[in-house]
């Protein structure tokens, strides 16, 4: 029970690596606070845990008001707030950068980068209370590098590790860790949009190409994901922070 006594938010929740987290995180003691914009989907993730372990609450991460009520609903239900997963995110169109829209550059920034600093803004006063605590932004492999066809998502993921680094330093003393997750290819329903965007008439030739780039030859799991952002939320990793974590088979070496 390595997250025993402690209480979680997590935004996400209903996308294939949000849930891995979350189950993983009650798996090892952890009382949850669940986000999503995916109503539909947050209830379904809800339905799989106990009524005195979770809180699922819909909403958008782009509004200040629901960081807010997240961070609220974690005190009130569970009387804390020791993690923060700022992991709700979008990926975009793919698209060369001659041909993106504005509208579509806002929208990411707006989901990618507000969101997670309007979470960040909202779950700190709760976790100085509670003298500490976790946050662990997902960025990705193209929060280190380029992503050519995906700049608009590139940028967002690079502009959280920004954040992570403002926050580790800001908050440091005051026992706040604050690190980020830059997971490669992960198998989740983001990974499918983005092999239709590069390959529409075969996608599966996009991701037979994909997973030729990782050394380890295949995608990772969600679970694979959880598994180091558990790491990060527990106290093992107590004297960690201002830190990106690459899990990636091997792409950036
Ligand atoms: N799958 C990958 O290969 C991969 C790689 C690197 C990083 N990531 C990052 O991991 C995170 C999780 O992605 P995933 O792969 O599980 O994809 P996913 O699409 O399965 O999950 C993303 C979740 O975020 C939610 N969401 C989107 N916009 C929202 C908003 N405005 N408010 C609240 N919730 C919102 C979606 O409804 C969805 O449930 C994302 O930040 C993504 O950028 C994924």
């Amino acid at each position: 029970m390595r997250l025993s006594g402690k209480v979680a938010v997590i935004t996400g929740a209903a996308g294939g690596i949000g849930r891995a987290v979350a189950q993983r995180f009650v798996s090892e003691g952890a009382k949850v606070v669940l986000s999503d914009n995916d109503f539909e989907g947050l209830r379904s993730v809800g339905e799989e845990f106990e009524e005195e372990t979770c809180c699922c609450i819909p909403g958008d991460v782009t509004q200040k008001q629901h960081n807010e009520q997240l961070a609220k609903e974690a005190i009130d239900k569970f009387g804390a707030l020791d993690i923060f997963v700022a992991n709700a995110g979008v990926e975009g169109r793919v698209s060369s950068i001659l041909d993106s829209s504005e509208e579509e550059f806002e929208r990411l920034m707006s989901i990618n980068v507000k969101g997670p600093w309007l979470g960040v803004k909202s779950v700190i006063p709760a976790m100085l209370e509670r003298n500490g605590g976790s946050i662990i932004i997902t960025s990705s492999i193209a929060g280190v590098m380029g992503a050519p066809s995906l700049a608009p998502y590139s940028m967002s993921k690079h502009a959280v590790i920004g954040l992570m680094k403002s926050a580790a330093k800001e908050f440091g003393s005051q026992n706040i860790r604050v690190n980020t997750v830059n997971p490669g290819f992960i198998n989740t329903r983001m990974m499918r949009s983005i092999e239709q965007g590069m390959n529409p008439e075969k996608p599966s030739d996009a991701k037979d190409a994909m997973t030729q780039r990782v050394p380890m030859q295949r995608y990772g799991e969600p679970s694979d994901v959880a598994s180091l952002i558990l790491f990060l939320a527990s106290d093992e990793s107590r004297f960690i922070t201002g830190a990106n974590y690459l899990l990636d088979g091997g792409s950036r070496a």
